[in-house]
């Protein structure tokens, strides 16, 4: 048994886009991820495009050769870029244009009259569908007749909590884990993991998948550093080696 690790690319494109120039590019990001043994690569693409862009989602479909999971809301016009690009996955979540990320699972229990036709055709379509909801029985179980293969499980509020609140959120998951699998859900987990708070998540038996990113990039900027400033040091020294010939 082991968990698949997703690797979300979303804020290459938003340190990308800070500057528009071409780099750090997202889809050479996916190929690194998976060299290192990513077993899949998450993109969210927003309605304001604020980091992924409607190319890269393209891009990243060609040279994604693991796993593409994408992360996006169930508006017509995300469903027919879906149907397009055709990753391996959709995961449906909300979307609201003034938040800075997502934040909340989706209300598969209110929503699912409008969900519920985007849900049909990416199943018709033959693509995988994964719901993000809140770790709420209701929820698990409005996912479930919505037809989707999985649920990915919203850790921000077990994130956030500390010491007694941590734990009930902690059990919160469990109980919702346990009865997507009783339904024959696969268990995914997402939002705000980071190397000291998944392991919690890794001990529920029916997690299956992670999907991470803020945290994986926000080491990546550390564990790279170092080497960033030396290389740019190496390529100030030739240019005045150059000067003395
Ligand atoms: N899963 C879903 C459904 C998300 O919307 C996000 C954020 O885009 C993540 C996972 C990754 O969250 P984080 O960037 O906090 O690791």
């Amino acid at each position: 048994m082991t968990i698949r690790l997703h690797v979300n690319v979303d804020h290459v494109a938003t340190v990308r886009n800070a500057r528009g120039t071409v780099y750090p590019d997202p889809v050479f990001a996916a190929a690194v991820c998976e060299r290192a043994g990513a077993d899949g690569i998450t993109a969210h693409l927003r309605e304001d495009r604020r980091h992924i862009n409607d190319a890269d989602v393209e891009r990243l479909r060609e040279r994604i050769t693991t796993f593409f999971n994408l992360e996006m809301a169930p508006t017509e016009e995300m469903l027919r870029i879906a149907l397009k690009v055709r990753p391996d996955a959709v995961t449906l979540v909300p979307e609201r244009r003034e938040e800075r990320t997502t934040e909340g699972g989706l209300d598969v229990v209110r929503g699912a009259s409008t969900v519920g036709p985007v849900c049909r055709r990416l199943i018709e379509a033959g693509i995988k569908l994964s719901l993000f909801i809140a770790a709420d029985e209701a929820q698990v179980e409005a996912s479930h007749d919505l037809g989707a293969a999985q649920i990915e499980l919203h850790t921000g509020e077990y994130c956030n909590a500390t010491g007694k609140g941590r734990r009930e959120q902690l059990a919160l998951l469990v109980r919702a884990a346990q009865r997507a699998s009783a339904r024959g859900l696969e268990v995914a987990a997402g939002h705000g993991l980071t190397r000291h708070n998944v392991t919690d998540i890794a001990a529920i038996g029916p997690v299956a998948e992670v999907n991470i990113g803020h945290s994986i990039v926000a080491d990546a900027v550390f564990g790279g550093l170092d080497s960033a400033v030396r290389d740019m040091r190496a390529a100030l020294e030739r240019g005045i080696a150059l000067r003395n010939l």
